[in-house]
């Protein structure tokens, strides 16, 4: 029978149980998206098959592609929305942009990512002992890191960080199209200005460099803001809560900082985010996945979660294990479209949780042993909030 699709999440700390029964079925299964037939791909192997496959396109504009009737490519951004386009138009940016976010590059911008963390943890303290962890601290991190590498002022946050969750929520259509034409509207007039003025930031170099239309680089901006703040977000305040219901391995990074680059690498396969979100694709030739003829002009969803728990690929994969040391996981996908901002990602997690529980040696959450309401219809999971105390 076709898996309805998609299945939500139950626990914090799992994907849908029903993915473990689809994972031992097949390496693709069939599935119900919006009422139509779509591959739900469960394991590792073909998950890097389908991202780093020739015969897939990312692109919604392609009939049959599982979001092609949602009116996508997204409204008013398809310009310079290049997650939905394939080589070469999709390398046409993604050269312009490396540059902004290579590991030296990244490494310039840690003290600035420590002085973010430091601030909000000295807000924190100066109001504590208790706090709100999403609201003050995993939210406004990511969100200040992004806002000052493209030059989008922070006191704006409020209005794009609402808008942006209303455009990843489960509202109906009508909304979150509202929400993402005023973003639009937004960006447009930020861009005009930049435009006006370039400055050394990186919407400034993208202007100068001459290579984007005005409406790509809205889309571009677009969607470098909403990648880069919802996601790592997200990933804060949940592993923050892991690592405290892990307090054993927790006491280890305290002791020898540094196993925190694993102890991240380990977060992110744990809680696959993302999972399927950014992994819709058709196909666009006909091809073998899996054993399975998939036909051009098919839907396809990797199921990133599933692939993460996947047991062909990982040794106990349902442990939390900060020791683990693999890094093959797919959290931020595989092949062409894999995450751009993984480097300031992993930067972020990293700076954020070891300056929390350094800077807060007593910290715990303040859940009286209760899971915390988490977003469980929310195309990126995470934790609505964390009451949290010292
Ligand atoms: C924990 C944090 C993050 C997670 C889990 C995550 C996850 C992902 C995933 C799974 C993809 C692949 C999409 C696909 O295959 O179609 C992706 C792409 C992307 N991510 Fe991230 N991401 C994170 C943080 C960031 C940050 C901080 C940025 C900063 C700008 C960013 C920018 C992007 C962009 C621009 C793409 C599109 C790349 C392309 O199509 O070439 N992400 N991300």
């Amino acid at each position: 029978m076709a898996q309805p699709f998609p299945v939500q999440r139950r626990c914090p700390f799992a994907p849908p149980p029903e993915y473990a029964e689809l994972r031992e079925r097949a390496p693709l299964v069939r599935g119900t998206f919006r009422g139509k037939d779509v591959w739900l791909v469960t394991r590792h192997a073909e998950a890097q098959q389908v991202l780093s496959g020739t015969g897939i396109s990312t692109n919604p504009a392609i009939p049959g592609h599982p979001h092609h009737e949602a009116g996508e490519p997204v409204p008013g951004f398809a310009d310079g929305h290049f997650i939905d386009l394939d080589p070469p138009e999709h390398t046409r940016f993604r050269r312009l942009l490396i540059p902004e976010f290579t590991v030296r590059r990244v490494r310039e911008l840690r003290p600035r990512i420590q002085d973010i963390a430091d601030r909000l943890i000295d807000d924190m303290l100066a109001k504590g002992p208790d706090a709100e962890l999403v609201r003050d601290f995993g939210l406004p991190l990511p969100s200040l890191v992004i806002c000052r590498l493209l030059g989008v002022p922070y006191d704006d946050h409020e209005f794009f960080q609402s808008r942006t969750r209303t455009m990843l929520s489960a509202a109906e259509d009508e909304v979150r199209r509202t929400a993402m034409s005023e973003i639009r509207d937004y960006l447009d007039a930020l861009v005009t200005a930049a435009e006006k003025g370039p400055e050394d930031d990186l919407l400034g170099r993208l202007i100068t460099g001459g290579r984007l239309t005005h409406a790509e680089l809205v889309g571009v901006i677009f969607l470098l803001l909403l990648a880069g703040h919802e996601t790592t977000a997200n990933m804060i305040p949940l592993a923050a809560l892991t690592l405290l219901r892990h307090p054993d391995q927790l006491a280890a990074l305290r002791a020898d900082p540094s196993g925190w680059p694993a102890a991240v690498e380990e977060l992110l396969r744990y809680h696959s985010i993302a999972d399927w979100v950014a992994f819709d694709r058709v196909a666009v030739e006909d091809q073998e996945i899996g054993g399975q003829l998939v036909r051009r002009g098919e839907g396809v969803f990797v199921l990133g979660a599933s692939a993460n728990r996947d047991e062909r690929a990982f040794e106990r994969p349902d442990d939390f294990d900060v020791r683990r040391g693999a890094r093959h996981h797919v959290a931020f996908g595989y092949g062409v479209h894999q995450c751009l901002g993984q480097n300031l990602a992993r930067a972020e997690l990293e700076i954020a949780l070891r300056t929390l529980f350094e800077r807060l040696p007593g910290l715990r959450a303040a859940t009286a042993g209760e899971d915390p309401p988490a977003k469980y219809d929310a195309a990126i999971f995470g934790l609505a909030e964390l009451p949290v105390t010292w």
